[in-house]
């Protein structure tokens, strides 16, 4: 589909890589709804966004993705104000470093919410006016987290591997439909997930710096998947191909270097 003219709704749209989306959509869009508990950001990134494109519609929802009535009185809102919305960002997520036995119950919790029940939901809520119209496009945010179990980041890297195999059946099944499904699938990107995911006292994991891809190009890349209707993007060479072996790997194999992992610590 493309995305000039576009109603869009961003979730995740007060931080990282959902702003980059909206602004990145600010001067190509016709309207964009903006996500997020933190009503200050989604404020300051509207009153941007309308600076730079005073013709842009955009309005800001603070939903709390945890609760499913908020969702659901988001999909009234929309409905009772005809936004008819053609372009779906399930951006929002949230991550925890560390082991599975000392782990927060509760952000657990929220990650499952944010990461898959809110993404899921959200997706099924919309998809009947899509395709009823016979217009529209989905991009579902995940990660490359999403292609291995890693260990240290299980719940997180668990919930992408969802949004993966969720995205690509979905993509099955509404082949015909007029509506088609992405999957963005990066690898490390500066933004503020790494704080939101080390625990208190801990330490964000950081790779070196030239597996990491810009915001720039980690949006513009993924715009460029949903025009081009591709099932998955993965931003940066390096991370492409990483990716590629690692997605051909034998679990046997990954088990192994894990098990020497161990070992060396
Ligand atoms: N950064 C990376 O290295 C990386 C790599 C691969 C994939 N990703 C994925 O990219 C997506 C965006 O992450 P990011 O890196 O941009 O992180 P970020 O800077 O921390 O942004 C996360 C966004 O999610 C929103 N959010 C979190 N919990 C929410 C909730 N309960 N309800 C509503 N909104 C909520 C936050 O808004 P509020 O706090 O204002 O609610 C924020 O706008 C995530 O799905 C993440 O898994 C990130």
């Amino acid at each position: 589909m493309i995305l000039n003219n576009c109603t869009a709704l961003i979730t995740g749209a007060s931080a990282g890589i959902g702003r980059e989306l909206a602004r990145q959509l600010a001067n190509r869009g016709r309207t964009l709804v903006l996500i997020a508990r933190r009503e200050q950001r989604l404020n300051e990134l509207r009153d941007e966004l309308r600076n730079r494109n005073a013709q842009l519609n955009v309005y800001t929802c603070v939903v709390d993705l945890c609760e499913k009535t908020q969702i659901e009185e988001l999909v009234q809102w929309l409905e009772q104000n005809r936004i008819e919305v053609d372009f779906l960002v399930n951006n929002a997520g949230l991550g925890d470093y560390g082991s599975v036995a000392t782990s927060d119950i509760e952000r657990d919790n929220r990650i499952l919410q944010v990461n898959i029940s809110a993404l899921t939901f959200l997706t099924r809520l919309m998809l009947p006016q899509m395709i009823s119209r016979r217009r529209g496009a989905i991009l579902n945010v995940s990660s490359s987290a999403g292609f291995l179990p890693i260990p240290g980041m299980t719940v997180y890297a668990a919930t992408k591997a969802y949004v993966n195999s969720f995205t690509e059946a979905l993509r099955a099944e509404l082949r015909g439909t007029g509506v088609s499904v992405t999957a963005l699938c990066p690898g490390p990107v500066h933004t503020e997930f790494g704080d939101v995911a080390k625990r208190p006292g801990g330490e964000a994991e950081t790779g070196p710096e030239f597996i990491y891809v810009s915001l720039d190009q980690t949006a513009r890349d993924a715009l460029a998947a949903v025009e081009a209707d591709k099932p998955l993007v993965i931003p940066g060479a390096f991370m492409k191909f990483g990716m590629f072996l690692v997605r051909i790997m034998p679990m046997p194999i990954m088990r192994l270097a894990w098990r020497l992992g161990a070992r060396r610590r």
